[in-house]
């Protein structure tokens, strides 16, 4: 090989290098799960510049999850301008036509995979679904593809190992409601490479988003602090301690919190509440912190799950 076509061919190796360490600049993403969770980040990112296929199982579901998106960005646009009335009509307008330009939906995850750069899963909380999702759209995905998940109590790793792209695997676990709380965790496993981290990190913040990060560890940082804090409050209540109104007041103006914790169990829903300390007692049976609790338990069976049953600690009919 003369020297000229030598040098040529490590400068063109060593740029294939560099290409191949850069991090990725996610433009094209792939929302699963049109629900609560993933039509707000399929919002999000519309919003920011991204173009969104949100995909969910029925055309119905996904004209339910478009009109909610439809009516969350009226509310954002209001906020947006609130100190520009004049131009909250024009403006507006134009930034709910730009944001829905960029969405586009779909009932067929593998037809639209191909030409993503990261798929957010926001699907039912369930190992096994979850799984056969990842599993059939690692077929699917290009080489160069992301795989992230939003899942709030299930280790990263687990759902990471039904691919093959376990480096090109992470966690993004945003907070509901998404287009109004700005905090997104990004949850690196033993398999997640630094660059899968740093184009996840780069997304959370190019969604406007503020990213901390965490190992795959359960409850991540937020839920890992709040959930046992939770279940604290109903022990202390369980062994008559305190009232439930009075240990919500105690922790709103005591504390400064939001909300008090049988508030905001009532808020979250008891049956998602139960399924997380469940999951995680499981995992750690000896941990007092993760101990199941009898009255729970008993609200739980009895399908008073909180605000949406209209009752749960508290009665809201
Ligand atoms: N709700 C919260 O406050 C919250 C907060 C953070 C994270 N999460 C996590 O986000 C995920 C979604 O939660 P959610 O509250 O949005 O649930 P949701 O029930 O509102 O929405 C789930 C959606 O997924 C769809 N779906 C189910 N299986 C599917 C499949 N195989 N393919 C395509 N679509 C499918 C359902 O039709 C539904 O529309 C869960 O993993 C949850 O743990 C929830």
């Amino acid at each position: 090989m003369a020297f000229a076509t030598r040098r040529f061919v490590r400068a063109a190796s060593a740029a294939a290098a560099t290409a191949a360490a850069k991090k990725l600049v996610v433009k094209h993403v792939t929302v699963i799960g049109g629900g609560l969770m993933g039509a707000g980040i399929a919002q999000v990112a519309a919003a920011t510049g991204h173009t969104v296929v949100l995909v969910d199982q029925s055309e119905e579901i996904l004209k339910k999850s478009t009109k909610g998106i439809e009516e969350s960005l009226k509310r954002v646009t209001k906020k947006k301008f609130a100190d520009k009335p004049e131009v909250v009509l024009f403006a507006g307008a134009e930034f709910i036509e730009k944001t829905l330009k960029n969405l586009t939906t779909s009932t067929d995850a593998v037809a639209v995979v191909h030409s993503t750069d990261l798929v957010i899963e926001a699907i039912v909380e369930n190992q096994e679904v979850k799984n056969e999702l990842f599993k059939t759209l690692d077929k699917f995905a290009p080489e160069h593809t992301i795989f992230a998940s939003n899942t709030s109590s299930l280790q990263i790793t687990q759902l990471a190992n039904s691919t093959t792209r376990q480096d090109r695997f992470g966690g993004l676990h945003f907070f509901n409601p998404v287009p109004m709380m700005k905090l997104v965790e990004v949850i690196k496993t033993p398999m997640t490479s630094q660059k899968t981290f740093e184009s996840l990190m780069d997304f959370s913040k190019a969604v406007g988003k503020s990213p901390v990060s965490c190992k795959d560890t359960p409850g991540f940082i937020v839920n890992r602090l709040l959930v046992p804090y939770m279940l604290e409050a109903v022990r202390l209540f369980e062994r008559g301690d305190a009232s439930k109104e009075d240990i919500d007041v105690a922790m709103k103006l005591g504390a400064g919190y939001p909300m008090g914790p049988f508030e905001l169990l009532d808020y979250v829903g008891l049956d998602t509440s139960k399924y997380i300390i469940d999951g995680w007692h499981a995992l750690e049976p000896n941990n007092p912190l993760f101990a199941p609790s009898p009255l729970l338990n008993k609200l739980v069976e009895e399908k008073k799950l909180g605000k949406k049953t209209g009752e749960g600690f508290y009665k809201y009919k």
